[in-house]
């Protein structure tokens, strides 16, 4: 069993495959968090909780006068603001009356079988053959009719615990929520490392670490979407941790709107990491009988390093996140348009980059921005989803068509959410955008944002687009996202529940893309925001895949695609070969290297093939052939990081290798060219040692190439790249 309780029942112990969690109710029904770490026997963890008397932590009237009984300096499951713990709180609420007291006591709890889902929200499912139980702790304020529901997914062979809570208001009163948090975590002991991802518009997700000091150190988004500047996934990490040996936690929240995450060190140097919706503009008014969910979190622990902890992550994202039929299906190799002609383009000129295509061995052509209403730049046409028959010569049917008659599947681009002022849904429903009242509002990309908190506002875009979808032969669709939320302000909502308008615009969203997803099982999904500004668990539960950046640059593409590796698997992970000189940084790399690192990703093209030259195009039949042939390997094996592009100058690297480890595919990437270089090998893992490889035609046993590794070429080109496979004699 998953979920251990003691004879008294004040004792709960999760255990996955390797790590443990444990929580116990105390004598006054606070519910204290007692452990989280290495699967150990069943103990009473609770011995580790030391009790002192502290000045200026005060006690609840319950303690009567024991000094030493303090929320403010306990180890708790979930703190709440107004109890007597000055840290940052799990939750928050304001009654009608304007008081802010929460004092939560446990009163019940409850055991069921398999995983709990939170309705219209994404949450990691199990599947046939997966260990899941729920462990739902009760808790209740005994003065206000506030309860909150705690929510325990075990997923036991993925070795992962989910975390959801639910607050329902069972008063006669309105109660306003102020910070409801998915999950906090107290650790009383340990000097940690905190880990987050910071980045820009095509620069995501890049690593930093640096030791929790005491206050808060936070990283959040308040721009509407999980953003491109920091990541809603953070590790915790002792200082000594690195790739393969030490221990951390991951925190993963499946949301893709304002998320916070915090860690703090306090007075006596305890680490509490909360992470949820972000508060700053939040407020939600439960009206009697009414209650809230927050998203879910996922949670990881490894002793293994962080490469144990990605393994875990990426395992239960691909097979318990991710969902439909593309899962596992073998993804098509697509070329997109975008870089090749941007705006300017017309059906025939399409077409000869589809025929161009197909005649490389390209599955999928992908018609981006450009195609519908007015749209012949970035300012104009968003809202307007009719086809533009005058700028592609024909149908969209007849395009399809033509494209599939080439043996290609065909592929669109649209950005929902999105409306131009210059649109004629625009000029017939302003009032449809988010907008201040009595404001002009910001302009991000010219556009302005359409307010999916509104059910018939996205009602109408959703007719538009199955009208198109209906009419056509289409197979994948790009749904992007162009700018920041701002004027967060519905005009359908009255003046106390404005604070709701960032959390309902994420469930509109999510209401959307399962519909899109149910109505069209067959079209393949792509998750944008220019580029990877909504990279996160919560969009891959509806488009298992997402363009991960707009910087295309092969050598700017290790370092993010390095970032997003430590959460996100290869199978999510959008990445293309594009021209060069890059469109981005200007930069020349090798077509091989731009190819081997679009193959850590779902691996395609974006340029134009007319203007390859006959010995790129031979080269690139060879990379989409090379590419079907490792699939499996790439996209199902286990992803090992073997360098840091960051701070490795000399060479990046990574491996793919297959669970059992009978096979490995190493990359390397020459990061800079210099003369005279010293010798390098890479250390390969995932293989077994005392069995025997082979690999470019010589035989290595497995213990060789992990202890010994195996040496890297001298790079006689800037930014030279290869591969090399091992197999199992
Ligand atoms: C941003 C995306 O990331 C690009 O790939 C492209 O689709 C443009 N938007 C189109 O406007």
């Amino acid at each position: 069993m998953s979920i251990v309780l003691n004879e008294q029942k004040s004792l709960f112990t999760l255990c996955t495959k390797t790590s443990m969690y444990q929580m116990k109710t105390d004598q006054y029904g606070v519910l204290l968090h007692t452990y989280y770490g290495k699967k150990t026997e069943i103990f009473d963890y609770s011995y580790l909780i030391q009790r002192r008397d502290h000045g200026f932590s005060g006690n609840p009237y319950q303690a009567g006068n024991d000094r030493t009984y303090s929320l403010d300096t306990l180890p708790q499951e979930y703190s709440c603001f107004g109890s007597g713990d000055y840290r940052q709180s799990a939750l928050s609420v304001r009654y009608q009356t304007g008081a802010r007291a929460l004092e939560l006591r446990v009163k019940d709890f409850e055991i069921l079988e398999g995983k709990y889902r939170i309705p219209g929200l994404p949450s990691i499912y199990a599947e046939d053959g997966n260990r899941a139980d729920t462990l739902v702790i009760t808790m209740k304020d005994d003065v206000e009719d506030v309860c909150v529901k705690l929510y325990y997914g075990v997923l036991e062979d993925l070795d992962l615990i989910t975390r959801a809570v639910c607050v329902e208001n069972r008063g006669a009163a309105p109660v306003f929520l102020e910070r409801v948090m998915s999950m906090c975590l107290d650790k009383p002991y340990g000097n940690y490392d905190w880990i987050t991802f910071y980045g820009k518009h095509e620069m995501e997700r890049q690593l930093s670490r640096t030791a929790v000091h005491h206050g808060v150190q936070a990283v959040g988004s308040l721009r509407g979407a999980s953003s491109h500047q920091y990541n809603p996934f953070v590790m915790l990490s002792d200082r000594n941790t690195t790739e393969t040996q030490g221990e951390c936690y991951g925190f993963s929240l499946l949301y893709s709107g304002n998320f916070l995450a915090e860690a703090e060190k306090d007075q006596f140097d305890q680490t509490r990491v909360l992470m949820g919706i972000h508060p700053e503009n939040f407020s939600f008014k439960l009206e009697p009988g009414e209650s809230f969910w927050a998203p879910e979190a996922a949670m990881v622990y490894s002793d293994g390093g962080f490469e144990k902890l990605t393994h875990i992550y990426h395992r239960a994202f691909r097979n318990n996140l991710c969902r439909g039929r593309f899962k596992h299906a073998r993804r098509p190799v697509l070329i997109n348009n975008w870089e090749g002609t941007y705006f300017d383009f017309t059906g025939e000129k399409l077409l000869r980059m589809a025929e161009k295509a197909a005649d490389l061995g390209v599955e999928l052509f992908v018609m981006d921005d450009g195609w519908f209403g007015n749209r012949d730049t970035d300012n104009s046409g968003l809202g307007d989803w009719h086809v533009n028959e005058e700028k592609l010569g024909c149908t969209l049917a007849e395009l399809s068509d033509r494209i599939h008659a080439m043996g290609l599947k065909f592929g669109i681009w649209y950005e929902p959410e999105g409306i131009s002022e210059d649109s004629s849904l625009y000029r017939e429903h302003p009032d449809w955008v988010l907008r201040v009242p009595g404001r002009n509002p910001m302009r991000g990309r010219y556009q302005l944002v359409l307010d999916f908190s509104r059910a018939d506002v996205r009602d109408y875009i959703f007719d538009q687009m199955c009208s198109v979808l209906d009419r056509a032969k289409v197979d994948y669709l790009k749904w992007d996202f162009n700018r920041s939320i701002s004027d967060v302000y519905s005009a359908q909502l009255p003046a106390d529940r404005q604070g709701e308008v960032p959390h309902r615009y994420v469930l509109g969203l999510y209401e959307f893309l399962e519909r899109l997803g149910k109505r069209y099982p067959d079209i393949l999904l792509e998750g944008c925001s220019g580029g990877g500004g909504r990279f996160d668990a919560g969009m891959l539960h509806y488009t298992p895949q997402i363009w991960c950046s707009d910087d295309t640059d092969a050598v700017e593409r290790l370092e993010i695609q390095y970032g997003t590796s430590f959460c996100y698997p290869v199978s999510t992970m959008g990445a293309h070969v594009s021209a060069c000189p890059n469109h981005q940084t200007g930069r020349t790399t090798p077509l091989n290297t731009r190819a081997v690192v679009a193959m850590a990703g779902t691996f395609g093209y974006e340029l134009d093939p007319g203007k390859l030259t006959e010995e790129e195009k031979d080269e690139v039949r060879k990379q989409i052939a090379l590419f079907k042939e490792y699939y499996d390997l790439i996209q199902e094996g286990r992803y090992y990081r073997l360098t840091d592009p960051a701070r490795d100058e000399h060479y990046a690297a990574w491996e793919f290798a297959k669970e059992d480890g009978s096979e490995a595919l190493l990359c390397v990437v020459a990061s800079r060219a210099r003369t005279n270089d010293p010798p390098t090998r890479m250390l390969l893992r995932g293989l077994d040692e005392g069995v025997l490889y082979e690999a470019e035609g010589k035989v290595y046993p497995g213990g060789a190439l992990i202890h010994g590794g195996f040496p890297v070429p001298e790079a006689k080109e800037e930014y030279q790249s290869w591969m090399f496979h091992f197999v199992r004699k």
